[in-house]
């Protein structure tokens, strides 16, 4: 099975000059990636443009609305996404917790439109206990789970490679054992290494890191050759 990297570009950079440039130099610089799949999760308007230059690399987008169409002012659906060339949906990042107030609820309405319009799904989640809700009525196999400590967002502090194995041993317990587990929180070009071969995720799913351009193709060649 390939290895996954999901680069979360959050809500940067702030031109379209910018983020070609970014998506550009990331593709430049990945050369040929043998055992690995990178997919860039850019925001929602950069994601037309970066269509026409993907080929090596694959898009997904940040979050969908759980509505196909229709009056949901300011929302943009799973079946838009697919249509722009979208494959991969990140659903229920701790950011969209917390600022959005998004439920596992909700969240579970956002993955079943996700996977009825035919987008892999990524699930963030910080504690197994979210995983029961947000997966009610979807067959586990077809979700990407991606475990997020929220202490290790963008804070430079990682779990050991120990505490983080039992956290995807515990997960793996509660989806199926095919189902793709990543680790996401200050992942960089040193600590990747531990979170594949120590703890046994399937991936990575990269933030700060993923906006620079060096780190991040160091990053994938480590993970590629683990
Ligand atoms: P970080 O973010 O790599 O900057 O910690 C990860 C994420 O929030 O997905």
């Amino acid at each position: 099975m390939k290895k996954l990297i999901v680069a979360n570009w959050k809500c940067n950079p702030t031109t379209l000059n910018q983020a070609k440039k970014l998506f550009n130099s990331i593709k430049k610089g990945l050369g040929v990636v043998k055992n690995t799949k990178v997919i860039i999760c850019p925001p929602f308007v950069y994601l037309e443009e970066l269509a026409k230059f993907k080929r090596t690399i694959i898009l997904g987008a940040q979050d969908c609305y759980f509505q196909e169409k229709g009056a949901f002012t300011g929302e943009i659906s799973a079946a838009m996404l697919k249509d722009l060339g979208c494959d991969y949906v990140i659903l229920g990042h701790s950011e969209r917790r917390k600022y959005f107030s998004e439920t596992n609820v909700l969240i579970n309405k956002k993955l079943k439109s996700a996977l009825e319009k035919g987008l892999k799904p990524i699930l963030c989640i910080d504690s197994t206990s979210q995983i029961k809700q947000c997966l009610k009525g979807i067959l586990k196999e077809k979700v990407i789970i991606a475990y997020e400590p929220i202490w290790a967002i963008g804070t430079g502090k990682v779990p050991s490679p120990a505490q983080a194995k039992s956290f995807n041993v515990k997960i793996k317990k509660l989806v199926t054992n095919n189902t793709i587990v990543l680790y996401g929180g200050s992942v960089n070009a040193e600590n990747v290494e531990g979170f594949i071969a120590k703890s046994g995720f399937n991936g990575v799913l990269v933030g700060g890191a993923s906006l620079k351009p060096k780190e991040f193709i160091n990053i994938v060649k480590v993970v590629d050759r683990t």
